[in-house]
């Protein structure tokens, strides 16, 4: 039967009757998996890769399996792999495919360990990287090389919230026969569909929306047929495997992403358009804003937008900004995002300036805004206070 989202999100994975009629698939804890017969264990190892194929803990069991056949099939993929940290499986997805001498073309808003692992790492090994422009759409055909392999995006990125015209991109990449990955965390599979748009293998961070609570660290790499022995393969030798106990975990926070994520939009949204009204605003970073840069190509290829946005401030002193957000009662201080609870993070002007080659005017001090699953009013009331501590310590 063709299932509409909610639908795939609550059943994908699951098989109650496989399992006694308990509704969640159970934690399988394992390092050995014996075969009974020495044909049986050939037969297994040859058939590696394969699915219900479990030879060893590191290449997953059937709890994994449960995660990565609901995740492929939220993201309309055929295929994916969960490791233990979403720069895990970004790394994993890139190392598939490069050897010493190839050249990465690399989106200048990206996630900032990953730029470190292709400035770091893989120059270390003979791997160049360029940064593009997120905006960039059909010109990045000029950059790319006959050595290019890789054109990564992440749209948006997580500080500076430029959407890439992802299907300009992968066409141009496709014809010089380069891999498109993308840095889907944002939508994290619900309000983009990767696949649809040209892009080859997607990696989310599922510590964020997936898990959604805060609590476990995990990546998902998701792909079509074509690169799935690449990735598999590349995922296994990295050898960063998530644990059993938090991919059960992941998967209990994929049942209600849908659900999660709807709430996440409608108070992004609401108070993204209320900070817009503030006079100690320059300029708030949200996609689904109509005022964004962003807002048609993300209208066009987005059916929603998550938490988490930016918003640049006037010129305030940090003892003032100090002020504000140190006596905020809902908005934890902390570097991450996607799960239940608001956060609030003061970004770096100079690293906004690096990270993107999208010309801000005035770019004052950055706050990053995670909107979680609180009462609306409760937010708003917690800003506004927030703002009166602000002015009055100017
Ligand atoms: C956009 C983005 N991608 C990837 C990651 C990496 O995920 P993890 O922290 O699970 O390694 C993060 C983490 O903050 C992120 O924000």
């Amino acid at each position: 039967m063709a299932m509409k989202q909610d639908t795939l999100i609550t059943t994908l994975g699951r098989d109650p009757d496989k399992n006694h009629g308990i509704v969640n698939p159970p934690v399988y804890h394992a390092s050995t998996i014996t075969a009974p017969t020495l044909e049986a264990f050939r037969e297994k190892r040859t058939r590696r890769g394969e699915l219900d194929v479990f030879t060893y803990g590191r290449q997953g069991t059937p709890t994994h399996q449960a995660l990565e056949v609901a995740t492929a099939g939220l993201l309309g993929g055929d295929r994916s792999v969960c490791l233990g940290s979403g720069l895990a499986a970004i790394d994993a997805a890139m190392l598939a495919f490069l050897e010493s001498g190839d050249h990465v073309l690399m989106v200048d808003s990206v996630y900032g360990p990953a730029r470190r692992f292709c400035d770091s790492f893989l120059a270390r090994f003979g791997v160049e990287t360029t940064y593009y422009d997120p905006l960039i759409g059909s010109g990045i055909k000029d950059l790319i090389q006959n050595n290019t392999k890789i054109v990564y995006t992440e749209s948006p990125g997580s500080l500076t919230f430029e959407i890439q015209d992802i299907d300009a991109i992968a066409s141009e990449a496709h014809k010089r026969n380069c891999v498109v990955i993308i840095d889907d965390t944002w939508s994290s599979g619900v309000f983009f569909k990767p696949f649809d748009h040209g892009v080859d293998v997607s990696v989310i961070a599922a510590t964020k929306y997936i898990v959604g609570h805060s609590d476990v660290m995990m990546g998902i790499i998701t792909t079509k047929n074509d690169f799935w022995q690449r990735i598999r393969q590349s995922a296994s030798d990295i050898g960063a495997n998530a644990g059993p106990d938090d991919v059960y975990l992941a998967l209990r926070g994929l049942r209600t992403i849908g659900i999660r994520m709807r709430q996440h939009d409608q108070n992004g949204h609401k108070l993204a358009e209320w900070l817009q009204g503030r006079q100690e605003v320059e300029r708030v970073l949200h996609p689904g804003l109509s005022t964004n840069p962003s807002y048609e190509i993300w209208k066009r290829d987005f059916s929603g937008a998550c938490g988490l946005f930016g918003v640049v401030l006037k010129s305030y002193p940090e003892k003032a900004i100090a002020a504000m957000l140190d006596g905020l009662e809902l908005y934890g201080m902390g570097a991450s995002w996607g799960g239940y609870e608001s956060l609030i993070l003061l970004t770096n002007p100079a690293q906004i300036r690096t990270v993107t080659k999208t010309q801000w005017a005035n770019c004052g001090p950055t706050l990053r805004i995670h909107a979680g699953l609180e009462d609306i009013d409760d937010l708003i009331d917690d800003l506004e206070k927030g703002f009166q501590r602000l002015n009055s310590t100017n």
